[in-house]
């Protein structure tokens, strides 16, 4: 009844959701099933969002259910109210949560409280709605991410990265994570891990040999804006036509977007993988839907 972590998630859990994410997009504008009906979903959100937000509005209607809308500074929450109280509160009255905040134990809490089916939408841990479209992404592009490499340029200590490195020890892909020293993820973490098919370094070029997707987020994550020292040590992390020329042939590159241009990525290679990145953006919508059915199943 949650999906709050890619952590927490298994191999059969995500190739299911996968399997019935394409199923939902090849059916979008047939499908009668209408899980959600009856039933009304709150999305709670402490942090701005265009993807994210509209399609889980999106999608919840379109599998019968209703949605509202609850920014931090509609509700209590904003004036410090605490999560468990306001999960007290909604469980009490609404169906299932949409949450995106910083900390992860807020949504473990609200989950906890409130009793109802409860789906991370990006924490400062994870960000598991995000990989689900991204692995549907490749499947359509690449046919499987099994034999591929899998590199991720930019922050290797930030929710992306983090649920990247778990899906990657889920689904056994090669992935190769290149960062600033300060920017890779702690030994502690890495213990936890414990996935040998995972690799870390400060070299881009090394990371994106030979891979089959290379993947970036932005330098900055929402609730750093503003830390210049940190962006400073992003300088040769761009992903720009030089670093992939080191790529297999036949890559594609993927970007969670919002995309700061000429920072982590170069306008001329956005536009030419746009077809992917936009196609991997629609895929939020399909890969949360099949969350949402799986949910209230
Ligand atoms: N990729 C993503 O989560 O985008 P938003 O922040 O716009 O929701
Ligand atoms: N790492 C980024 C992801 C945005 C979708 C952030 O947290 O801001």
């Amino acid at each position: 009844m949650k999906f709050l972590s890619i952590e927490e998630s298994n191999a059969t859990h995500l190739e299911a959701l996968i399997f019935l994410a394409a199923e939902m997009k090849s059916t979008r504008t047939s499908h009668t099933n209408l899980p959600l009906a009856g039933q009304t979903w709150a999305i709670i959100f402490t942090k701005a969002s265009t993807r994210t937000r509209v399609s889980f509005e999106v999608g919840i209607r379109e599998l019968g259910g209703n949605v509202m809308f609850l920014s931090k500074n509609d509700i209590q929450l904003g004036r410090g109210e605490p999560i468990k109280d306001t999960a007290r509160v909604l469980g009490r009255m609404v169906h299932g949560a949409v949450i995106r905040t910083y900390a992860q134990q807020d949504v473990a809490d609200f989950y906890h409280y409130s009793g109802i089916p409860t789906i991370n939408a990006l924490t400062d841990e994870e960000h598991p709605c995000q990989i689900l479209a991204d692995l549907l992404t490749i499947r359509e592009k690449l046919g499987s991410w099994e034999a591929k490499k899998i590199a991720f340029i930019g922050d290797g200590d930030n929710n992306m990265s983090r649920s990247w490195m778990w899906a990657a020890k889920h689904l056994g892909f090669e992935l190769s994570i290149a960062a600033p020293q300060s920017c890779l993820p702690p030994q502690e973490f890495m213990d936890r891990l414990a996935a040998p098919n995972v690799s870390l370094s400060t070299d881009p070029a090394e990371a994106a040999r030979d891979a089959h997707v290379i993947n970036t987020d932005v330098w900055l994550s929402m609730g750093q804006e503003g830390q210049a020292e940190k962006e400073a040590l992003f300088a040769s992390y761009q992903v720009n036509q030089d670093l992939l020329s080191h790529c297999a042939e036949g890559h594609i590159v993927l970007h969670c977007l919002p995309a700061y241009r000429e920072k982590e990525i170069t306008e001329d290679v956005l536009e030419r993988h746009a077809d992917t990145i936009f196609q991997q953006a629609e895929n939020r919508l399909h890969a949360q839907k099949a969350v949402l059915a799986t949910l209230v199943k």
